[in-house]
């Protein structure tokens, strides 16, 4: 089905290594796209590598009437490095927004009945399964499919005075955010702002819920965006990292939710894969223990700086560089032809580089990208502007 036709590219790969594609050609792709924030140790990373050969000799899935420990140990992590409570695992990101919002709608039925909505950010995607999909607030991926019939409330990202007026007014469940606007334009919340609309959760009892599934992960230099703002959700929704390349989602349920599934409410056939949960536990492994957040950190620094370089020398075809650690927006005051031939050139010179809502060419690389990668795709980039400006 022609659903990827916009954002296709005509390569086939044949294999991964590190920060690296290689497509059937033979030729070679610095991947800076990272498999839309899944690869955060990059391609075939060996210790992922090893865990996959060792839980695949032991078993691949076992069903959820039975222990499965490796997901036991990646639950418990989890929540170590997060808030107390509880996790449900799902396959997808799209599976634990559902997951979130039957879960709202039992702490409702539970604790407040006459409570009604969830706020979300406009501009949000928080999936496209049907109810997922009816919080996402993206007219072009919500068009005009069927809408379950719970309420959402939309407001504007950090306007406080809508925020503080809807939730006196329309006393909602829950608010509902990710802490950077992926899919939105790559928009990061400010800590401020993440604060206030925690304050005003806790005063107006509304369940202050972040959507991680892209920014965690050390996507964005800490485990979770959120983590950042000192604050403490009642609700993380996790995905696209946690399984190193395999489907894994879920939540992490704080103690105001955690019991607010009985047994029966919820479930699936495939989650938690003990596979996937045993590369979960390699990825946290690697991330937590052996520093890779760190050394993330520190290359995103590094990679941030070149690029603030870079705009200060192209100030007429470089807006602005935002987002956060590495999950980057590049906006570009040119059209969208002029980025669509950036990107086109760029993959012709071996960079792997993604554009979002027309004009801001996106990066989601790998946390173990190396500096002398960062000057290659630098230089790269530089090169290309110069020739497409003066063309
Ligand atoms: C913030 C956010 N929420 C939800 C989703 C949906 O995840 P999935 O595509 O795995 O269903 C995505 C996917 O990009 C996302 O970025």
């Amino acid at each position: 089905m022609p659903t990827y036709s916009q954002s296709k590219l005509p390569i086939a790969i044949e294999k991964g290594e590190g920060s690296y594609l290689y497509d059937t050609e033979g030729n070679r792709y610095l991947d800076l796209f990272g498999g839309l924030a899944v690869n955060v140790l990059g391609h075939s990373h060996p210790e992922v590598v090893k865990t996959l050969k060792e839980q695949g000799e032991k078993f691949l899935h076992i069903s959820n009437i039975y222990l499965n420990q490796p997901a036991i140990q990646l639950a418990k992590t989890l929540v170590d490095h997060s808030i107390r409570g509880k996790v449900f695992f799902a396959n997808s990101g799209a599976e634990a927004t559902e997951a979130a919002v039957k879960l709202i709608h039992k702490w409702r039925m539970k604790h407040a009945p006459e409570r009604n909505g969830i706020v979300v950010l406009e501009k949000s995607f928080h999936g496209r399964t049907l109810g997922a999909l009816k919080l996402t607030r993206q007219p072009g991926v919500q068009q005009d499919f069927p809408q379950p019939d719970f309420e959402v409330i939309e407001v504007e990202k950090e306007n406080l005075t809508e925020m503080e007026k809807v939730i006196q007014e329309r006393q909602p469940l829950a608010v509902l955010m990710e802490p950077v606007l992926g899919s939105g334009g790559i928009l990061p919340l400010s800590e401020k702002y993440l604060q206030e609309v925690e304050k005003l959760c806790r005063q107006y009892e509304v369940l202050f819920c972040m959507d991680e599934i892209q920014t965690g992960m050390g996507r964005t230099s800490k485990l979770f965006a959120y983590q950042h703002a000192g604050v403490s959700p009642d609700l993380i929704l996790f995905a696209k990292g946690i399984g190193g390349g395999l489907p894994l989602s879920g939540i992490i349920a704080g103690e105001k939710l955690e019991n607010s599934f009985s047994s029966g409410d919820h479930g699936t056939t495939f989650a938690p894969s003990p596979l996937s949960a045993a590369l979960g536990n390699t990825v946290l492994r690697i991330l937590l223990e052996e520093g890779q957040l760190q050394d993330g950190r520190e290359k995103a620094i590094y990679l941030w700086d070149k690029l603030t370089d870079l705009k200060e020398q192209f100030p007429e075809t470089l807006a602005s560089i935002r987002g956060r650690g590495m999950m980057i927006g590049i906006v570009s005051n040119k059209d969208a032809e002029f980025v669509a031939e950036l990107r086109k050139t760029m993959v012709e010179k071996g960079f792997l580089i993604d554009v979002t809502q027309k004009t801001i060419i996106r990066l989601l690389p790998p946390l173990t990208l190396t500096e002398e990668e960062i000057d290659t795709f630098i230089a790269a980039l530089q090169q290309t502007i110069t020739e497409l400006i003066s063309s």
